[in-house]
């Protein structure tokens, strides 16, 4: 069945709802970024739950919740956190996904990597065999771009520069982003390693390491809860 950009959205906002099951009132919860998040960011603003404090993954997370009341704390103030909450472009079988659609990556693999549970939020469209078809992207230092994107070629894959307002993106860690097609990413920890090791690649956006251990997928049938 095709989704309409409205149900897709209905969909976004039932597993953001239901995401609310899985935060733990008065300690910290980690909050990743994108529109499904924003959805869940909006739920958790205006549900009953009081939480210690939420660790970001954005400057635009931040800002969304600070501006619902929901306080924001660093990172450094916060050993372990028991969930992470976020959404994905893809996620395979396994829970390994790719990420970084809104420019994220970065921050959210570091805040996920110090949470004991992923808890990934996506509507249907996000559920894939096999990752890659999504344009994978990959935060690069801006003068290791040239040779990255030749080191894809070698691939058979194209990698471009994320360019916004015709000029090049900058993350919010001062950095560049590339996204890759044409990829089709059997091994995501193998491939996940080999590609965090080329110098100047700050973080690709495959999700293995910190693969989700549950996900809350929308369907037309209702949220499909899977763990991993
Ligand atoms: C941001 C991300 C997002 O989680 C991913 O792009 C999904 O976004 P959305 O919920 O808008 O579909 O990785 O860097």
């Amino acid at each position: 069945m095709s989704q309409t950009a409205t149900s897709q959205e209905e969909l976004k906002k039932l597993v953001a709802q239901a995401a609310l099951n899985y935060v733990i009132p008065g300690e910290y919860l980690g909050v990743g970024t994108g529109s499904t998040v924003n959805q869940f960011i909006d739920a958790l603003a205006a549900s009953a739950i009081v939480i210690k404090g939420a660790v970001s993954s954005s400057l635009a997370s931040t800002a969304r919740m600070q501006a619902l009341g929901i306080p924001v704390v660093d990172l450094a103030q916060v050993e372990r956190m028991s969930v992470y909450i976020d959404g994905a472009d893809e996620i395979d079988p396994k829970g390994c996904m790719v990420k970084g659609g809104g420019a994220a990556l970065t921050r959210e693999k570091i805040v996920a990597a110090q949470a004991d549970q992923f808890v990934c939020i996506a509507d249907a469209s996000k559920r894939v065999e096999v990752l890659g078809a999504f344009p994978l992207p990959v935060e690069t230092i801006p003068m290791a771009a040239p040779e990255i994107m030749r080191r894809f070629k070698a691939m058979g894959a194209v990698a471009t520069l994320r360019n916004t307002g015709g000029q090049p993106l900058v993350t919010d860690n001062g950095q560049f982003l590339l996204d890759v097609k044409g990829l089709s990413i059997t091994d995501p920890l193998g491939f996940e390693n080999a590609v965090s090791q080329w110098p100047g690649v700050v973080t690709v956006g495959v999700f293995a390491h910190q693969h989700a251990h549950v996900c809350l997928l929308g369907t037309t049938q209702g949220v499909q809860t899977i763990v991993y």
